[in-house]
C-alpha cells in the first residue's frame, strides 16, 4: 500500500503515542510511525498491554496498528523514510549545572536533532510537539543547517494541549490546534503542510497559526494560568478552614461569573503531573535570564502556593491525630496525580506519602492503576508500605484514609462496611472533596475536608 505521507514521531510517551494514534486513526491515507529509544516502551505499544493508560486508548490502538501506525526502534530508517517529523522527547527539569531544578534538560531534544541531521536525505518538516523553552526553534535550525549540502529543515512548534485521562477527547475534539512557524514563504509553506494533516478532523477556524515565538511561548503561558488557577483557588483554603467559610461554596459562586468560568476550580491537596511545575519553573528561569526578576517571583508564587499546600495537608493530619503518626496505619486512597491515568509523576501523594514516612506512619496505597508506578516512585523508601488494589482490603485496620486521587469508584465505597473495619476513632482526610463529608460524619468518621470546616465527634 502507498501513503500520501509519511509522518514520524521520535519519542513514543504521553504525548508523541497518543497524538500520533490519533493522527493515524484519523488519516488512513498517512502512514505514521513512532519511534524511541527504548524498546521496552516500543514493545509495549506493539502488545496487548500499552505502556500508559489512557481511556478510549486500546480501542484505537488495535484499529490502527499495522494498518498506517507502527512502532518501532528503528529511528535511522524512520527518519529516512518521513516527509515530516514530530519531535516528542521528553525535556525534564534540569537537576544538573546551571539552572539546575529550574531550566528544562534539552539534551534529548538536541540528540534528536542531531540525529535528524545525521540520517536524512531528503528535506524534512520538523515540529517541535515537545514543550520547549521559547526560541528553541532557533537552536533547533542552527543544528539542522549546520552541514553545507542541499537538504533543508524547516522547524515548526506545534505544541499539544491534551490533558492526561482526556487525551483521546483533546486530541479528537481539541479547543484548537496552534502552529507556529517562521514567516517566510518557505516557513508558511511547511505551516501550510500541517494546517492540512490536522484539517482533516479539526474545524478550520479551531486550527490557529502563530509566529513561532508566541507558539512557543503560548504552551508554558497555557500551562502557568492553569496551575495559577487552581494555586489560587487553594491559596483561599486554609482561610476557609478557619473562617467557617465553604471553598466549594466560594468556587461556585465566583465560577458562575461568566468572565471566570466554573472550569479549573476544584480546591486540591495540589496540582501534580509532568508538566505544571517543570513548565512554570522553566518560565520563571527564562524571566530571570531576560532579567524580569518582578515577573519571575509572580510566577514562582503559583509553585510556592501547590508546595505549601501539600506541607499543610500533612500537617493537618498530624494535627487532627493529636500530633503523632508513629505505629498509625494510613491508607492513601488513589496514587496518580489525577483520575483516569496510572501517571504519577510529580503526584502530590508522593510528597506526602514521604511525609507520613518520615512521621513513621505505616502506608498501605491504593490505586485502580497507578500501583506500578507507585511502587516505583516510592522504592528504596526505608518505612512500611504495603500496594493492595482493592480498597476495602487496603483500608483494613487502618486508623486514617487519606484521598489523593478523585477517582470516580471512591464516591460509590461502602464507608459503612469500611468503617467498622478500621480502627477507632477513625479518621477521613479527602484532599479532594469528592466525598459526602456529612454522610461520612453520620457514619462515625472524624472528617476533614479541604477549605470546609472539620467535621469531629470530639
Ligand atoms: C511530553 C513532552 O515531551 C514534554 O516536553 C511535554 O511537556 C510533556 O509531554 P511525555 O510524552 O509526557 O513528554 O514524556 P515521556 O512519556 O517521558 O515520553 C518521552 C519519550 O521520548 C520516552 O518514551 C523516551 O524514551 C523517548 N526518547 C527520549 C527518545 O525516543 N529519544 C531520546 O533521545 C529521549
Ligand atoms: C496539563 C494541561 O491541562 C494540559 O493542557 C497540558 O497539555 C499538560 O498539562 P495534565 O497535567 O495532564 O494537563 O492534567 P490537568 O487536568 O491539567 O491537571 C493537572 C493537575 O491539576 C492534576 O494534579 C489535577 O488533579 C489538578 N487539578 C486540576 C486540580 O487540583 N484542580 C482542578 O480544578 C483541576
Amino acid at each position: 500500500m502507498t501513503f500520501k505521507k509519511n509522518i514520524l514521531c521520535i519519542g513514543a510517551g504521553y504525548v508523541g503515542g497518543p497524538t500520533m494514534v490519533i493522527i493515524a486513526y484519523r488519516c488512513p491515507q498517512y502512514k505514521v510511525t513512532v519511534v524511541d529509544t527504548n524498546p521496552t516502551r516500543i514493545a509495549e505499544w506493539n502488545s496487548d498491554d500499552l505502556p500508559i493508560y489512557e481511556p478510549g486508548l486500546d480501542k484505537i490502538v488495535k484499529a490502527t496498528r499495522g494498518r498506517n501506525l507502527f512502532f518501532s526502534t528503528e529511528i535511522e530508517r524512520g527518519i529516512k523514510e518521513a516527509e515530516i517529523i514530530f519531535v516528542s522527547v521528553n525535556t525534564p527539569t534540569k537537576t544538573f549545572g546551571a539552572g539546575a531544578g529550574m531550566a528544562a534538560d534539552l539534551q534529548y531534544w538536541e540528540k534528536t536533532a542531531r540525529q535528524i541531521l545525521k540520517y536524512s536525505e531528503s528535506s524534512k518538516i520538523i515540529v517541535e510537539k515537545s514543550t520547549f523553552p521559547v526560541r528553541t526553534a532557533f537552536a533547533m535550525e542552527r543544528i539542522l543547517s549546520s552541514t553545507e549540502n542541499d537538504i533543508h529543515f524547516d522547524v515548526l512548534s506545534n505544541p499539544e494541549f491534551l490533558a492526561e485521562g482526556t487525551a483521546i477527547k483533546d486530541l479528537e475534539y481539541p479547543d484548537r490546534v496552534l502552529i507556529g512557524s517562521r514567516e517566510t514563504p518557505r516557513g508558511l509553506k511547511a505551516r501550510d503542510e500541517l494546517v492540512e494533516i490536522y484539517s482533516n478532523w479539526v474545524p478550520k477556524d479551531r486550527i490557529i497559526t502563530s509566529n513561532i515565538w508566541s507558539s512557543e511561548l503560548s504552551k508554558l503561558v497555557a500551562n502557568a494560568f492553569l496551575a495559577q488557577r487552581i494555586s489560587s483557588i487553594n491559596s483561599f483554603t486554609a482561610f476557609c478552614e478557619k473562617t467557617e467559610a465553604d471553598i466549594t461554596e466560594v468556587a461556585r459562586a465566583i465560577g458562575m461569573d461568566s468572565r471566570l468560568g466554573n472550569k479549573f476550580l476544584n480546591s486540591s491537596l495540589g496540582w501534580g503531573g509532568s508538566c505544571f511545575k517543570k513548565d512554570i519553573l522553566n518560565l520563571v528561569y527564562l524571566c530571570r535570564n531576560y532579567g524580569l526578576d518582578k515577573e519571575a517571583d509572580y510566577w514562582e508564587g503559583v509553585v510556592r502556593i501547590n508546595d505549601y499546600q501539600k506541607e499543610r495537608f500533612v500537617l493537618n493530619i498530624l494535627s487532627a491525630m493529636f500530633n503523632t503518626l508513629a505505629g498509625k496505619k494510613i491508607c492513601l486512597l488513589g496514587f496518580a496525580f489525577k483520575a483516569n491515568t496510572g501517571d504519577t509523576r510529580e503526584s502530590p501523594a508522593i510528597f506526602i506519602a514521604k511525609k507520613l514516612i518520615e512521621e513513621k506512619a505505616e502506608l498501605v496505597i491504593t490505586d485502580p492503576e497507578a500501583l506500578r508506578n507507585a511502587r516505583i516512585d516510592l522504592d528504596g523508601i526505608e518505612g512500611k508500605i504495603s500496594y493492595i488494589e482493592d480498597p476495602y482490603e487496603a483500608s483494613d485496620g487502618c486508623d486514617a484514609i487519606a484521598v489523593m486521587t478523585e477517582w470516580k469508584i471512591y464516591k460509590s465505597l461502602d464507608f459503612e462496611k469500611i468503617y467498622r473495619s478500621m480502627v477507632k476513632p477513625a479518621f477521613i482526610f479527602d484532599g479532594r472533596n469528592i466525598l459526602d463529608h456529612k454522610r461520612l460524619f453520620e457514619i462515625g468518621f472524624n472528617v476533614f475536608p479541604i477549605g470546609k470546616p472539620p467535621l469531629t465527634h470530639f
